[in-house]
């Protein structure tokens, strides 16, 4: 995480037209908008890398990241004007509700065989991601042997080498449940860290099912399936309203019928979008509509009882339609038909 230094007032001055180019092109690459409040920490994070790349000037840096030489720095730049602040269990109320309103049902998934998958965007150092696995290996704890996991991804490398790591300061964990802090950290024995260092890593067991990779919300992404989950928490507001929107949109599209969306407690979702969504509480929603299950070819044409994640979850009688998908084993993809 990028933090204010003891800069002196010169350190806090750019020129508006260097300050312009650099945030229409920071802009133009990460959908951040900077507004004119955010010049002196502008300048503060930069004149570092200034010095760092051997320029004079703010004006020469801002040359170099609009030439093709500057390429490798963009990503300097990028690091060093993002916001990385989070902490683990943020917003609990969240984590609450998927504790006991998405999870339980996620697990009888996974358990069934089905493939169920999470996604912390812009997890920053790893908190959030961990804060969803610590519920999903709660629920399951045998979640590594089943397919169910989770993605985190984020824009900084380096801050995602630190969400690999896994490593925290004893004060991060204090936000955790005394359960989780010893269940899901390597704690030396006694709960000493005098003979483990400063930092606690995360267990095994977290790590089995979480991958993070480096991924631009903004860019193409390559995804195969859809998630059942998508936590994309202060990311956004440090967009326009613009890529908001685009964004929103296409989370909606990357999520399966039923999934969930998480979204910061300071961000909205403005009615213009507009999107089959059941809003479930503060920055919590589902989209609407049927999940496809995956039955065996036997229930085709039969009306059976199922347990559904839809916008009423219940369990509820509805007929098996034809096939979705082709079938696949023994198992196929069958559409659930009926009022769900
Ligand atoms: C304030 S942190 C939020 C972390 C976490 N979601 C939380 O709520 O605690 C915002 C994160 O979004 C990332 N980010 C900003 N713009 C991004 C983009 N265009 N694509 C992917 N990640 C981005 C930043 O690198 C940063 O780690």
């Amino acid at each position: 995480m990028t933090q204010m230094t003891d800069e002196k007032p010169s350190e806090r001055r750019i020129d508006e037209a260097d300050f312009l180019r650099i945030a229409k092109h920071l802009h133009r690459l990460t959908g951040i908008y900077l507004t004119a409040a955010k010049r002196a920490m502008v300048a503060s994070r930069l004149r570092q890398r200034v010095k760092a790349v051997g320029l004079g000037s703010l004006t020469a840096y801002a040359d170099l990241i609009h030439s093709p030489a500057g390429a490798a720095e963009l990503e300097e730049m990028i690091q060093a004007l993002t916001t990385n602040m989070t902490r683990f269990d943020r917003e609990a109320t969240q984590f609450a509700h998927f504790d006991a309103e998405v999870m339980p049902d996620l697990a009888a998934r996974a358990r069934a065989g089905e493939r169920v998958r999470l996604w912390s965007a812009g997890c920053s150092s790893g908190e959030e991601a961990y804060s969803l696995g610590f519920r999903v290996l709660d629920h399951c704890p045998e979640a590594a042997r089943l397919d169910l996991r989770i993605l985190a991804t984020d824009i900084d490398r380096r801050i995602l080498e630190r969400a690999t790591g896994g490593r925290y300061a004893p004060e991060q964990l204090a936000p955790l449940s005394p359960l989780h802090r010893a269940r899901y950290f390597d704690w030396p024995d006694g709960g000493d860290v005098a003979t483990t260092g400063p930092l606690i890593g995360v267990d095994d067991a977290l790590r089995a099912i979480t991958a993070f990779r480096l991924l631009n919300l903004l860019s193409e992404w390559p995804f195969r399936g859809r998630f059942d989950v998508i936590m994309c928490r202060n990311v956004t507001i440090y967009f326009d309203a613009e890529t908001q929107l685009r964004l929103w949109r296409r989370f909606f599209d990357q999520l399966e019928p039923g999934g969930v969306l998480y979204i910061g407690h300071s961000e909205v979702i403005r009615s213009e979008a507009p999107l089959d969504f059941d809003a479930l509480g503060a920055g919590v929603f589902r989209k609407r509509g049927a999940r496809l299950a995956r039955v065996g070819p036997r229930f085709v044409g039969r009306s059976v009882s199922v347990s559904v994640s839809g916008s009423k979850p219940a369990c509820q009688t509805v007929a098996i339609a034809a096939p979705v998908t082709g079938a696949k084993g023994r198992f196929a993809e069958w559409r659930i038909e009926g009022d769900l």
